[in-house]
């Protein structure tokens, strides 16, 4: 088996595929691997690492390309400003490749990909099944953005976080509210407390309280009267009715009141963030205070809430930051490689060669394309609906 590394492409992405723990891992199993000349550089990767590690160093984009059977990437495929060309272009006709693809956003790519007989595998959409933690990547980014989102917010506040007794006088510690105690939310709590913050959380799923306690937050039930479950089969949150909502604001605006930060991260899979923070709730919170959105690729938590974006509305700074993980290149990269590594290992456990069990759960929940089909849950309903011209090479969509 020979896979191979390219250096990615989207601007500011800082992230590597593989690192050199994960390849020498796979060299001592008998992988050959090939890396692009300056992959890990943004990650402080020297080539030198990469061929002590055992791999080689390709020095032309499309060398790599065309050589490798299997291609780790962070991204999905782009148009390469390197080579000039698209990625999927250059990929062989039958190879396999392993990325967060976000199929349902880039229906485009995803019919590339299926033209080019690529067998696709998506990163973020591995389930969320004991099984899989290993290769949850989602999670491991989650988990950086959850606690990048309390320091870019405490950067921003124009006060201290933690109480302080000082001969001049006390400080009272911050206030922290977040929403969403899900795997970013519970990272961000867990940072927050660590500042010293005073930590309020809501979720609607009463089963993350204890979660919330055992890191020193304060859950708040959201005690809305109402006739659905919360959760769905798999432990997910379940999009609730529009009154459902509204109740939910009134609960949560009495603490977004008096709040220095709010870090929203509330989520249901496959649909638009919920509001939970609507402009009146903006306007009542207090001068300085500020909101970062981690949901905004989702539509945005805060109705207020710019993609990408550091906005002031009514003397509150709303952030809405997209790709926080590729701001910690170093530990996104060591953990998005190891998630790729035992995803690897679950497809080609003998290191040979992939062979595909598409009655495995994990297996035939990521590929989304195979044989010239798009397989992905889905993906193909989309993108007939979609009646896409293809092909396309955006080169500014930010994923995770
Ligand atoms: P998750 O699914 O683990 O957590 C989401 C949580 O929100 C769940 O616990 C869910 O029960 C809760 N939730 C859903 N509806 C709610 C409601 N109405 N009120 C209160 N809680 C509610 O998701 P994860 O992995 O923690 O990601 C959180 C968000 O962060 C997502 O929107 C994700 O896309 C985003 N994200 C953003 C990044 C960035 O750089 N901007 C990077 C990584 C993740």
């Amino acid at each position: 088996m020979k896979v191979g590394v390219p250096k990615e492409t989207l601007v500011n992405e800082t992230r590597v595929a593989a690192v050199p723990d994960t390849v020498g891992r796979m060299t001592k199993a008998g992988v050959e691997v090939l890396v692009e000349a300056g992959a890990g550089a943004e990650s402080y990767i020297k080539d030198e690492d990469y061929i002590k590690a055992g791999a080689k160093v390709i020095q032309n984009t499309e060398d790599l390309f065309r050589d490798a059977g299997v291609i780790l990437k962070v991204q999905g495929p782009l148009m390469n400003g390197r080579a000039k060309k698209h990625e999927v272009d250059m990929m062989r006709e039958g190879a396999v490749l392993i990325a967060f693809l976000q199929p349902m956003a880039n229906l485009d790519i995803v019919m590339k990909l299926a033209a080019r007989k690529v067998t696709a595998f998506s990163m973020d959409a591995v389930p969320r099944i004991s099984r899989a933690q290993m290769m949850d990547a989602l999670s491991s980014m989650a988990t950086i953005a959850g606690y990048k989102a309390v320091l870019i917010a405490a950067d921003s506040l124009k006060k201290f976080v933690p109480m302080l007794s000082t001969a001049a006088g006390t400080v009272y510690p911050a206030k922290t509210v977040i929403i969403g105690a899900g795997v970013a939310g519970l990272q961000a709590i867990a940072t927050a407390k660590r500042l010293g913050s005073v930590v309020v959380a809501f979720d609607t799923r009463p089963a993350v309280g204890e979660q919330i306690k055992s890191l020193g937050g304060e859950f708040v039930p959201l005690d809305v009267p109402h006739d659905q479950q919360a959760e769905d089969a798999g432990g997910y949150a379940k999009e609730m009715s529009a009154d459902f909502y509204k109740a939910e604001q009134e609960i949560i605006r009495k603490h977004t009141k008096d709040a220095d930060v709010v870090i929203s991260t509330a989520l249901i899979p496959g649909r638009p963030a919920p509001t939970l923070i609507t402009e009146e709730m903006v306007k009542e919170m207090k001068p300085g205070s500020v909101i970062v959105d981690l949901s905004v690729e989702q539509g945005g938590n805060c109705a207020l809430s710019e993609k990408g974006k550091t906005v002031v509305r009514h003397n509150v700074t709303i952030i809405g930051p997209t790709n926080l993980p590729a701001t910690l290149p170093v530990h996104a990269s060591q953990l998005y490689a190891r998630n790729v590594l035992n995803f690897l290992d679950l497809l080609a456990p003998d290191k040979k060669d992939i062979k595909l069990d598409l009655d495995d759960e994990i297996v035939k929940g990521s590929l989304i394309t195979h044989n010239g089909e798009i397989t992905g849950k889905n993906v193909a309903e989309a993108v007939k609906k979609a009646n896409i011209n293809f092909p396309s090479g955006s080169t500014t969509r930010s994923h995770w």
